[in-house]
């Protein structure tokens, strides 16, 4: 039956991490909100691994500071999340201690919802963050990471909903990071989810391969309930469909959703500038605005794409583009197919360019093929090549328990390593999954500090400058 569809706005997150490197600061985003939390989203995304690494590396902002801001702001307007799985927001599987951590300090510190995805779908990988989320009374959605390939058939995915709905998840979501859902195979995949599970389906896609918004409209008529979208000035390209396009769309329709084009219209005029400043600067590549075909003929997602090309540029081997883009698929067989997002895209794509440059398939391996060979990373939909195998990891046998069964609890020797620089519970989940900028931060910070309190001191000495 045909209802309004919901609207989760991704300006704060990932049409900003897609765009432009994630580098907006918490200033830039702050004036805005108010008008934001008026708007009647059903979620603003405005958290995840790149922009707590981007606060913290690039920005030198506390990203649970802009957390915290952003609860402030948005009284009205739940808060999302995106979720690595057991990696949380970082590249290696933690032990289930730090998951249930982190998931309760991202709750009290404002996240309403939290998406949470496995590179592999090994569903194995995100029932610790399920459950923590559960306990925590924030709303748990289980993204599915959407790829192509002879594996991942609709039986395939209305199997893994199921079980999605009987692990306690309370939505799923299709995340199509690459741009690969064309329309009408949206459709069917909606209609099968639909008849198969009860709780809600929400669809995640970019702009990448150009048929995002098409496939929001086969979405929606095949009845799914909430669609991720970017307000226009960061909309498109590598990011999402525009939100106010969308919007107008499906006006005065059964699936009409009720938002308010002038406040719309407000919030595009607030990042516009930001827009303008950011292609001025170089930061935003007009390249990443266009229609990019290679990645609906290669498979390869946006993001891959350009870390292919800057690796390549590294070792002076940019004519090998076209030969890596080709061992792209060949390696994701290899290493049973899965699909390619945060880290197995990097694992994939690193080692397409070792195979290439060396002249020789896996004549050098790098420790992250060891490990996905070794079952490191959870199990693959279809079995890892026995030929690549041998090569890479010889007798080793590989694992086939869930890989943080192995990992011990970690939360006390984290605490132990970075109590001298702590100056909140926070602080040693920021420690945890980035160690090393972590610890450049909390220097900065310290050094911030000390140059306030001379500076207050100097003040009170009368000295203070004018
Ligand atoms: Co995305």
């Amino acid at each position: 039956m045909a209802k309004p569809v919901k609207i989760t706005e991704t300006i704060l997150r990932d049409a900003q991490q897609s765009l432009i490197a994630t580098r907006m600061s918490t200033e830039e985003m702050l004036p805005i909100i108010e008008t934001m939390d008026q708007v009647g989203y059903h979620a603003v995304e405005c958290w995840g691994g790149a922009t707590f690494d981007s606060c913290l590396r690039f920005l030198k902002e506390d990203p649970w500071e802009r957390l915290r801001k952003f609860r402030d702001g948005f009284k009205n307007t739940k808060l999302q999340m995106l979720f690595r799985g057991q990696n949380i927001l970082g590249y290696r599987p933690y032990a289930d201690d730090v998951v249930e951590y982190f998931v309760q300090k991202s709750v009290a510190n404002g996240i309403d919802i939290i998406r949470i995805f496995d590179c592999l779908n090994d569903l194995r990988n995100l029932q610790t963050a399920v459950n923590a989320a559960n306990k925590e009374g924030a709303h748990s959605q289980i993204a599915l990471s959407y790829t192509l390939g002879d594996a991942y058939t609709l039986d395939y995915w209305t199997g893994i909903a199921k079980r999605i709905e009987d692990m306690g998840a309370d939505s799923i979501c299709i995340k199509d990071m690459a741009g690969l859902l064309v329309p009408y195979e949206a459709s069917k995949l909606v209609t099968a989810l639909k008849e198969t599970v009860d709780i809600p389906i929400e669809l995640h896609t970019h702009y990448t391969s150009g048929v995002a918004s098409m496939t929001y409209l086969k979405a929606v008529e095949a009845g799914v309930d909430i669609i991720d979208t970017a307000i226009s000035p960061f909309a498109m390209g590598t990011s999402q469909p525009a939100t106010e396009v969308m919007v107008e769309t499906f006006k005065g329709t059964p699936y009409d959703t009720g938002l308010d084009q002038s406040k719309l219209s407000l919030i595009a005029d607030h990042f516009r500038p930001i827009r303008d400043k950011a292609l001025e600067s170089g930061l935003l590549n007009p390249k990443n605005m266009g229609v990019d075909i290679q990645t609906l003929l290669y498979q390869v997602p946006g993001g891959m794409l350009s870390n292919l090309t800057s690796q390549l540029k590294e070792q002076g081997a940019e004519d090998k583009f076209y030969d890596v883009l080709k061992e792209v698929p060949r390696v994701r067989k290899d290493l049973g197919e899965p699909p390619l997002v945060t880290p197995s895209s990097q694992i994939v794509g690193t080692q397409s360019v070792f195979n290439v440059l060396m002249g020789e398939r896996y004549k050098m391996a790098t420790k992250e093929t060891k490990d996905i060979l070794l079952g490191k990373y959870g199990a693959t939909v279809k079995p890892m090549d026995e030929d690549v195998k041998k090569k890479v990891i010889g007798d080793q046998e590989p694992i086939t328990c869930r890989p943080a069964d192995l990992i011990d609890p970690e939360m006390d020797t984290l605490r132990e390593e970075c109590a001298v620089y702590a100056k909140q519970d926070e602080d040693v989940l920021s420690y945890a999954l980035f160690p090393q900028v972590a610890t450049d931060f909390f220097k900065y910070r310290d050094a911030q500090e000390t140059k306030i309190d001379a500076e207050l001191g100097s003040k009170e000495n009368g000295s203070y400058p004018v």
